[in-house]
């Protein structure tokens, strides 16, 4: 038996690396995964990815932006109609700024917030219903290390983490009579698309960043993005049963 079997999970961000990551471990463990993501594309390549490896995967991909309030409800109610239940929901997408506070606009703020803080409460506001009748219902909020150590210059992303955390607790107090988990996974330096992407101007290839050492962590060292979806499987478990307003720090041991 597998750790998800018969298990129905939104993913969102799901075309990331820590949500590609993490939709491919729960299709192995059994569950039918819901892949919410904006960029179409990246979608498509990730599912298709899974479906390649797992022929008889269960994916549905749902181009959404979840920086509206809307999407929330039609995510679940698009979900209900090809599964016919939630019982893991991985709140994941996240945006990133770069302006430090003396700088930071209202727009920025605004969209920041929007997508990495208020994303998680809406889509779990909506899914709540089916979690709960799934008894075993479970959420897992990925924020980030940068939560509980903030540094200058990406102040309004490190708010709504520490704001990710403060929601995870909240909401796991109110659902715990209920049957629904709340946690959180805070990565650390996590070697994804974005950063790939970031770091290609300087002329860092995958491979160099793969085998630099750095100083953001103890192990000095790049997570891969599997290496944060495994705890994120652990904790949309059932062998997590009695893990709930926990926050696990996949990080490598992050100083600031
Ligand atoms: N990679 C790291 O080093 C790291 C470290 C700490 C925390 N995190 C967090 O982990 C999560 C995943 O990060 P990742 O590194 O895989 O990033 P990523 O950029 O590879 O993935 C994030 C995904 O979210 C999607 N997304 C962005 N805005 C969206 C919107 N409005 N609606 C729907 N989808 C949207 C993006 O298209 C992307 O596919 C994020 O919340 C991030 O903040 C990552």
């Amino acid at each position: 038996m597998a750790r998800l079997d018969g298990k129905v999970a939104i993913i969102t961000g799901g075309a990331g690396g820590i949500g590609a990551a993490t939709a491919e471990l729960f299709v192995a463990e059994g569950a039918a995964v819901v892949l919410v993501d904006i960029d179409a594309s990246a979608l498509k390549d990730v599912s298709e990815a899974i479906r390649t490896r797992v022929p008889a995967a269960r994916v549905l991909d749902l181009e959404i932006d979840v920086g509206q309030e809307a999407s929330a409800a039609a995510i679940v109610e698009r979900t209900l109609a090809a599964f016919g239940k939630i019982d893991i929901l991985v709140n994941n997408a996240g945006i990133r700024a770069y302006e430090p506070l003396d700088a930071a606009k209202a727009e920025t703020w605004s969209k920041i917030l929007s997508v990495n803080l208020l994303s998680y409460a809406y889509l779990a506001r909506e899914a709540l219903p089916s979690l709960r009748s799934s008894q075993k219902g479970a959420i897992v909020n990925v924020s980030s290390t940068h939560a509980f150590n903030p540094r200058g210059g990406m102040g309004q992303y490190d708010v709504a983490k520490a704001g990710i955390i403060s929601m995870t607790k909240t909401l796991a107090f109110e659902e715990a009579d209920r049957g629904v988990r709340v946690n959180a996974v805070c990565p650390g330096l996590t070697l994804t698309p974005f950063h790939v992407r970031r770091f290609a101007p300087e002329g860092k290839t995958e491979q160099d960043l793969r085998t630099e050492r750095t100083d953001h962590n103890i192990q000095r060292r790049w997570a891969d993005p599997r290496e944060v979806a495994w705890p994120i499987l652990w904790l949309a478990s059932d062998e997590a049963s009695f893990m709930t307003a926990s926050v696990i720090m996949a990080d490598g041991g992050t100083r600031v």
